[in-house]
């Protein structure tokens, strides 16, 4: 059984494509939603927050754990990995080696929370990747909420956006890097959004979670932990569950 645990709903962008490749695992999701959003809260806070859910999965089956959220990747894993040396952690990595790589203008931009852009995991994958191009970083500010609420299109939902992403294509980026699970749930409206403002412009998003899920099934493999006994999934929320069942539904 995979157990996977975000501040939030942002976690089934990662679920999405470990389902794909796992499609006879089960699957247990805890959303911390009751103390989101992670991403302006202090590393201690975090940690806190990941022990107590890690403790909630394992009680669970969990064999594996994929921290399934940018921000607690950030503040929290190497402690999860210190203190529970027999369990398997999977975290989020910053997608910015592809995104070098695709980038024709020579910029990239990065969207993530403010605890995973001041954070060493990032500077470091920062500093040995993007040598040779400009980062245009921004802070998705109001983006975790508005997929929390389900709210992940139309114009409050755009205007939101445009905040953003603004600064980040006017500085000349034509690759924008998801730093944040939640933020998949919005890439039509960035897209959208992108388009109006730069209409020629081919806007390229990357979401690293096909990576990550890809990593996990390595891991799952080399330690023999995938099952094949049937597709199960168990959501559980910290708050209310309402708007985590809802986009669940959606990805079907
Ligand atoms: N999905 C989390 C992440 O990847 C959101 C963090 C937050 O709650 O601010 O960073």
């Amino acid at each position: 059984m995979v157990g996977i645990f975000d501040s939030g709903s942002g976690g089934l962008s990662v679920f999405r494509e470990l389902r794909k490749l796992l499609p006879e695992e089960s699957f247990v999701y805890y959303s911390d939603n009751a103390h989101c959003p992670y991403g302006e809260k202090g590393r201690d806070y975090i940690i806190s927050r990941a022990r107590w859910i890690t403790d909630f999965l394992l009680d669970k089956g969990a064999g594996i754990i994929v921290v399934a959220c940018n921000t607690a990747t950030a503040a929290a894993i190497s402690t999860l990995r210190l203190e529970y040396p027999d369990v398997p952690f999977i975290g989020m990595e910053p997608a910015i080696k592809p995104a070098v790589k695709s980038t024709s203008t020579g910029v990239v931009g990065v969207l993530a929370t403010a605890g995973t852009l001041k954070a060493d995991k990032y500077l470091n994958t920062r500093e040995k990747w993007a040598d040779n191009v400009k980062i245009a970083e921004h802070i998705g500010q109001g983006f975790v909420e508005l997929v929390e609420k389900g709210q992940t299109s139309g114009p409050e939902a755009e205007a939101i956006v445009k905040d953003s992403l603004q600064p980040i294509l006017d500085e000349g980026a034509d690759i924008i890097v998801l730093g944040c699970t939640h933020y998949p749930f919005l890439s039509e409206t960035i897209s959208k959004v992108a388009a109006e403002l730069y209409p020629d412009r081919v806007l390229k998003i990357i979401d690293p979670a096909p990576a990550v899920a890809r990593h996990a099934l390595e891991v799952m493999e080399d330690k023999n932990l995938v099952s094949a006994e049937g597709f199960s999934m168990e959501l559980h929320a910290s708050g209310d569950d309402t708007n985590l069942r809802k986009l669940y539904k959606t990805l079907y």
